[in-house]
């Protein structure tokens, strides 16, 4: 069988050929561009194909695949928001995600820039930089003082209650599906505002769907504690991004941890520093002493990555071979 991955980065290369070495029979070949209309026709003769992109998979772009005979595709990554569901049951399509690479690398993330923001470290990286050795004004808060509110307890946002309660926090959390234990451990709170009136740091942990779009706006911020920390390393829609800004001009948000952000395509992953920065919102975030902005690389250590190849190429060769794959996407 044949198997054609896109947008092969030189980082996630060594895993590829691990993988392809161990699989003699299966022919693997691979490009670094995206998967788009025009690309698609790479796929001719493949019997599968593994992708990632934040890129919409769109219904032209799936079209274009199964005009190659090509409907089976793995994603090497968790989020499933970028696909044309509708389309992909009309060609029917069988997709596989990965939906357990590493929720340690995201919530080890999600839990060093929390903390960096309560000691406020950018602020004072910067006072350094300049010569001034003043410990005022850069004072920190301890994080076992804080009430630590999870939104979302799948595996990635159990991580992280792991790690902030080691620092010693209290934990909270609220999801719409409780995890058996959690809830008889007492974690949950009943609804998003007894969350809201609770937590110094509140950290998203869910996936992107029409139901959660701007989740947290100025409503939401506003039923905050005053200075509170606001975290997401999980899908930049939930965050309604002017009422971040508000809040953070106001007083309100001690300060904001950003990995993901809802413009983000196009603009993350790419080097601005010889071009005109294109997103004037975002340079105003990274511009703050409060803000901790990054290109939705919490997910990026060699530990995910390799998961992210190793079990993508796993579950498109059990679609290739019929068998059932580990991780199917439910297409709905
Ligand atoms: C995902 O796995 O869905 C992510 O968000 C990480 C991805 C950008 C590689």
């Amino acid at each position: 069988s044949k198997i054609f991955a896109f947008s092969i980065r030189k980082d996630e290369e060594p895993y590829l050929k691990e993988w392809a070495a161990a699989h003699p029979n299966v022919t693997v070949d691979y490009t670094d561009q995206l998967l788009t209309p025009a690309t698609a026709k790479l796929a001719q003769g493949a019997d599968g194909v593994v992708v990632y992109q934040q890129l919409d998979y769109t219904s032209e772009t799936l079209q274009a695949l199964a005009d190659q005979g090509v409907t089976k595709m793995s994603l090497r990554n968790v989020g499933v928001d970028n696909i044309d569901m509708a389309k992909a049951k009309e060609l029917g399509f069988s997709i596989t995600n990965v939906p357990v690479y590493s929720p340690n690398a995201i919530a080890e993330h999600a839990a060093i820039q929390a903390a960096r923001i309560l000691r406020q470290t950018k602020r004072l990286d910067a006072k350094m930089a300049r010569g001034d050795l003043h410990w005022a004004p850069t004072i920190g808060r301890e994080v076992r003082d804080q009430t630590v509110g999870v939104i979302g307890t799948g595996h990635i946002g159990r991580v992280f209650m792991q790690i902030m309660e080691g620092f010693g926090a209290k934990v909270i959390a609220y999801d719409v599906f409780k995890n058996p234990e959690l809830a008889a451990q007492g974690y949950y709170v009943d609804s998003l505002d007894d969350l809201y009136k609770q937590a110094d740091v509140v950290s998203l942990h869910v996936p992107a769907m029409k139901s959660n779009y701007h989740m947290i706006n100025s409503q939401a911020l506003a039923k905050m504690k005053d200075d509170a920390v606001l975290v997401n390393v999980s899908r930049g829609p939930l965050v309604d991004t002017d009422a971040v800004i508000q809040a953070l001009d106001n007083g309100k948000l001690f300060g904001f941890v950003m990995d993901t952000y809802e413009d983000e395509v196009g603009v993350f992953n790419a080097d601005w520093s010889a071009k005109a920065f294109p997103d004037a919102r975002l340079k105003n975030l990274i511009d703050r002493p409060n803000v901790l902005v990054t290109p939705h690389t919490a997910f990026y250590t060699t530990h995910a990555v390799r998961n992210m190849v190793v079990k993508a190429f796993d579950n498109n060769l059990a679609l290739v071979e019929g068998r059932p794959a580990e991780t199917p996407v439910k297409i709905e």
